[in-house]
């Protein structure tokens, strides 16, 4: 692959929790990203430690809040993981997307989500594929639920169930195909006025 084909599509990762599963499944999605030649990233939502968006004066120089959008503005698709916390996605991941102006627009996004529990988080995934309509961003059909997150990793991060690998690239590999489309579609082709 030529460097110029080299995509950007970093991993938000929503969970903040001590002793939180999400952490080993996120970078291991930034893996296979880097795996099929793209840059990658994880976002740590935990690191940026945003304040709750409240519109108070300066909030938007809050180095967390410069950073997630300065990432997301940089990015040709994004990969957002999340834990299903009472059938939904965290509240950190909610209040980041409020901290969001136009950096996802016309990007697409996969949703993606995690649980302790058989169906691996499908509420949170589902439900955050609509939040991300309202950013005018582009959710890609396909997800990955990491379902029963105890015995996915290891201690030091590595997969312990092989068959999720296939999952994370046919994911990847969508994203990838609507970041080119997407990319293409913004430079070439033009936005409808909106009145
Ligand atoms: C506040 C809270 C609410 C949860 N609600 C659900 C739920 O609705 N459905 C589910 O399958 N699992 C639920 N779980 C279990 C989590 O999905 C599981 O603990 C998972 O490991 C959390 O991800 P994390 O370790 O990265 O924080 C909940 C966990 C927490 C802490």
């Amino acid at each position: 692959m030529v460097a110029q084909d080299q995509l950007f599509i970093p991993v938000i990762l929503g969970s903040i929790r001590e002793g939180r599963r999400s952490l080993h499944a996120a970078s291991y999605l930034a893996s296979r990203i880097g795996a099929a030649g793209h840059a990658s990233e994880v976002v740590d939502l935990k690191e940026l430690a945003l304040p709750m968006y409240s519109e108070e004066d300066g909030e938007e120089l809050h180095a967390g809040v410069r950073a997630l959008r300065g990432v997301l503005g940089r990015s040709d698709a994004s990969l957002w993981l999340s834990p299903e916390y009472n059938h939904s996605f965290t509240g950190v991941i909610k209040n980041a997307i409020d901290h969001v102006d136009t950096e996802l627009r016309r990007k697409p996004v996969a949703a993606c989500g995690l649980s302790g529990a058989a169906h691996g988080g499908v509420r949170a995934s589902e439900g955050l594929k609509v939040v991300l309509i309202e950013m005018h961003a582009v959710p890609i059909r396909d997800s990955v639920h990491f379902s029963e997150a105890r015995h996915l990793f290891d201690a030091d991060g590595a997969l312990l169930r092989p068959e999720f690998e296939q999952r994370v690239d046919l994911v990847v590999n969508e994203l990838v195909w609507y970041a080119r489309a997407l990319k293409w579609g913004r430079d070439t082709v033009p936005v409808p006025v909106r009145r």
